[in-house]
């Protein structure tokens, strides 16, 4: 595909109404795709709704449900799948978790992988068609003030992967691919996360980040789910993606 081939395809975006996901969705629409976005904030998806206009379709879903996975693949058959929605960890050390707080990004962000895959996998989507998971960075080094969120991030790279295989197995045609992204203070987990890290290192937020460069976007996010997209950002695989693009996960 080029990016004028991504025009007039249809892309799917769970957590579209805010953060990562929101510039993800705009890159593709103003790209030319139809934009299903899933969130279960109704208000933040008729901001876009209107921000867009009518290539965007907006879903109050629990992205999770596995009957909403297989319903909106059934109904829209996405050329393009951003597996994006996640849970924001609560920010604390190990000792002061639940288990309840220690595995939500379990029961969201790799619940709703699992799901959306295996239904990508079983319908299957259309030979060319992309699946882009977001993992995290996270999910290299670790993340001890989030819980459990690094080995979400890690199972949701791993998923990735078994799904690649099981494309090529059956020659399905379908590139599945997961995204690492840096850190980032421009959305609200990632703020939050960062405002974390910052105070238990004793500095303030701006002094932590110096160490990142330049913070991600969601535009540049977008971007990068485009180029992915238009074929030329990458074949399957594990992406790290930062301000500076996409570089591969040996
Ligand atoms: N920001 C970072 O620094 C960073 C770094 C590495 C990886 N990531 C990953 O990138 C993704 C996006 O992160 P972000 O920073 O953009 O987070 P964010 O600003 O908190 O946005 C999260 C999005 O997910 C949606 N969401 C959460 N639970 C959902 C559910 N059960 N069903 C449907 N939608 C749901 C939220 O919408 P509603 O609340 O409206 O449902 C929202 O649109 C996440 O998977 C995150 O783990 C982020």
């Amino acid at each position: 595909m080029t990016t004028q081939e991504v025009s007039g395809t249809t892309a799917l975006v769970t957590g579209a109404s805010r953060g990562l996901g929101r510039g993800i969705a705009v890159a593709l629409a103003q790209a030319g795709a139809n934009v299903v976005g899933v969130a279960r904030d109704r208000g933040r998806l008729e901001e876009l709704r209107a921000q867009l206009g009518d290539v965007f379709i907006p879903v109050v879903a629990d992205a999770a449900d596995p009957v909403t996975a297989g319903e909106l693949i059934d109904e829209y058959r996405p050329r393009t799948l951003v597996l994006n929605a996640g849970a924001a960890p609560l920010p604390r050390p190990l000792h002061q978790q639940t288990w309840q707080t220690f595995s939500r990004n379990w029961d969201v962000d790799v619940q709703h992988v699992f799901g959306w895959t295996r239904e990508a996998l079983l319908r299957p989507l259309e030979p060319g068609s992309l699946v882009v998971a977001m993992s995290s960075g996270a999910a290299l080094r670790g993340s001890p003030l989030s819980g459990g969120y690094a080995g979400a991030k890690a199972t949701i790279r791993f998923i990735t992967a078994y799904a690649a295989e099981e494309s090529e197995r059956s020659a399905l045609g379908i590139r599945f691919v997961s995204l690492l992204p840096q850190l980032t203070p421009a959305t609200s987990l990632g703020a939050a996360g960062a405002a974390a890290y910052a105070a238990r290192q004793g500095v303030d937020i701006a002094a932590f980040l110096e160490g990142f460069g330049p913070a991600l976007t969601p535009e540049q996010a977008g971007k990068a789910i485009v180029d992915l997209a238009a074929g030329s950002g990458g074949e399957q695989g594990s992406y790290l993606l930062t301000a500076a693009g996409l570089s591969q996960v040996p």
